[in-house]
């Protein structure tokens, strides 16, 4: 049963009888007690027909044919409709019984390359890091469940400067001296080393120039798959990934593809010549450069000072696609990405899930693409931008001594704080559930905004068992599972036979938040944002807690009475599983 689908079609049937004009309809859910849906055409069928809103409202309803609300009118122009509780409970049941819960999935499903996550191999992953793999996973998830076919890949950052500057400075610490020469011994490179050698040499080549030349010399040597340096990159780059995988793990982001920049080297030949043969490039500085600026086109720039009068303004730069020493940028490899993507996986979408702050490499990427021919007219590539992580003095997140925290430390912290909590309500030794709290905490806090905006990253209130939390829909669902742990009924009974009798207001609230939980999902999805579906989980489990707190459930005599509370309890656990499923955490045993 699709439940505002039957009250949709009936009200098309019936302006249709009516002879008024069926894109006037609207049904939305109501705030009002009295009702559960409302449809708001009255006013506009009456202006464009010189009709009363009453007269218009009752030929409405008089031609509606359905039976499973009561329909009423309310002035001064609204048509009501109030859901039986019959139909609430057979709707209920029915998603009980179904392993997708009556969620609908999409007309035309369709194939989409998802790049997220973007991990700079030889870098330490730090705060920057978090929102990509938390958005990313998500958006993924829900693509899924609404029945498109998803490819993931995290899309390393391999084959940058960054990787030069690693073997520079490693070599010049003496790490790498057998590489060099034979005989010399090579000192152990960990993660540390690199966490050390990194932030040394970018730091290095803004006063060195001659070390600055030589890590781009590097650089291209690895492009070029020269010897030793490419036995070096790949050292480096699997004890990267290693731990990469690790903390990607703890977030539960899992891809399908270890892909990186690297991946594109074999077709970036094949893509620049593409460029060269339409003529569409030209030299810039020694550097092969493509323009995809438009006539006119100017981007502002953010001014520093507000009362300063003079308009900052931009043109579009060039797409670099060779460096003047010959070494491939990150245009280049985006854009050979694309070509590989496309004979790989040949997807109707792209998806990039990164920092807003570089749309400006992105939209010049999609536009050379589309200009060259790469990338088909019909595909589409988006780009997800989002904002920073602010501390709660509004300022970028970092550590009391003002360094860039990693991304390991913050996880470390969130847990941290969940593990307190634990321990005040009487858990201890229990490190996998505090993992499980905070990583809740983290994706809630990220994912209940819109993910352009900024926002503050504020570990206690995030980490609260109570309000608009992760933990707190962790709550409502170990709640739950000690409930029936209680009453002694087995889950798989209840999903057979529970039979759910929506009988009272409490009951009915949590039916129609679940009405728009489901809705929520294809709205999640429109918008590219989890927030709706943050936000409609929430108000599910707080409808649950309201029940909860004012239904003796255990201690009911009336069987069939205790069964569906029970089976109701159930089916909330259920629906919030479901939704965590998307938002990428785990609903606790108990907390
Ligand atoms: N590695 C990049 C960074 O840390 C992010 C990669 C995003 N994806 C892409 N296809 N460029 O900024």
């Amino acid at each position: 049963m699709n439940i505002s689908k039957t009250l949709y079609d009936a009200l098309k049937k019936s302006f249709e009888e009516n002879e008024f004009d069926s894109n006037d309809i609207t049904l939305t859910f109501s705030n009002r007690p009295e009702a559960d849906y409302q449809c708001n055409s009255v006013f506009a069928i009456a202006k464009k027909m010189h009709l009363n809103p009453e007269e218009v409202a009752n030929k409405i309803i008089e031609k509606l044919e359905q039976d499973i609300a009561e329909v009423s009118f309310a002035r001064p122009g609204f048509i009501n409709f109030k859901l039986k509780n019959e139909v609430l409970s057979a709707y209920l049941n029915e998603a009980l019984a179904d392993e997708r819960m009556c969620l609908n999935t999409l007309e035309k499903p369709i194939k989409v390359v998802m790049d997220y996550g973007g991990a700079n191999v030889a870098k330490e992953l730090h705060i920057g890091h978090l929102r990509s793999p938390l958005i990313g996973e998500s958006l993924a998830r829900l693509y899924r469940i609404l029945g498109n076919e998803v490819i993931t890949d995290t899309h390393l950052g391999d084959w940058g400067l960054q990787m030069g500057l690693t073997i520079a400075q490693l070599q010049d610490d003496g790490y790498v001296d057998g590489y060099f020469e034979e005989g010399k011994p090579n000192k152990e490179i960990t993660l540390d080393t690199l966490n050390e050698a990194y932030p040394k040499a970018s730091k290095r080549k803004n006063v060195d120039d001659a070390f600055r030349v030589k890590a781009e010399t590097y650089t291209k040597y690895i492009q070029d798959h020269k010897e030793p340096y490419w036995s070096i990159y790949e050292k480096i780059r699997n004890i990267s990934i290693d731990r990469i995988k690790i903390n990607y793990g703890k977030l539960n982001c899992f891809f399908d593809y270890w892909y990186g920049e690297s991946t594109s080297a074999p077709y970036v030949e094949k893509v620049v010549k593409m460029f060269v043969d339409k003529g569409l490039t030209r030299e810039h500085e020694g550097a092969l450069v493509v323009d995809v600026a438009r006539e006119g086109e100017n981007i502002p720039i953010e001014k520093k000072n507000p009362d300063d009068p003079q308009l900052y303004k931009n043109p579009m730069p060039p797409v670099y696609l060779k460096k003047s020493n010959g070494a491939d940028v990150y245009d280049t490899t985006d854009i050979a990405t694309i070509y590989q993507r496309n004979i790989d996986f040949y997807p109707d979408k792209i998806m990039y899930i990164v920092d807003k702050r570089q749309g400006s490499h992105f939209e010049r990427c999609f536009r050379a693409v589309k200009t060259v021919g790469i990338s088909p007219e019909t595909q589409e590539l988006q780009f997800v931008g989002f904002g920073t992580l602010n501390g709660t003095d509004g300022k970028p997140f970092k550590t009391r001594s003002g360094d860039t925290i990693k991304l390991e430390d913050i996880i470390g912290l969130i847990t941290d704080s969940a593990k307190t909590k634990l321990k005040e309500n009487g858990i201890e030794n229990a490190d996998k559930l505090a993992l499980d709290i905070g990583v809740s905490a983290m994706k809630f806090g990220d994912l209940s905004n819109d993910p352009l905006k900024d926002y503050v990253f504020d570990i206690d209130k995030f980490a609260s068992f109570e309000g608009k939390t992760g933990p707190y829909i962790g709550y409502t669902g170990a709640r739950i599972n000690s409930l029936i742990k209680k009453a002694g009924a087995k889950i798989s009974d209840i999903e057979k036979n529970g039979e759910i009798n929506v009988a009272d207001e409490n009951q009915r609230e949590i039916a129609i938040a679940f009405l728009k939980l489901q809705e929520s999902y294809m709205t999640s999805y429109k918008n590219t944002s989890l927030a709706p579906l943050c936000n409609s989980v929430y108000d599910f489990a707080s409808s649950f807690a309201k029940f909860y707190n004012d239904t003796r459930i255990l201690t009911e005599k009336d069987e069939a009475k205790k069964n569906s509370y029970l089976a109701i309890s159930y089916f909330v656990l259920k629906a919030i599983k479901q939704a965590s499923s998307v938002l990428a955490f785990e609903i606790p045993e108990k907390m």
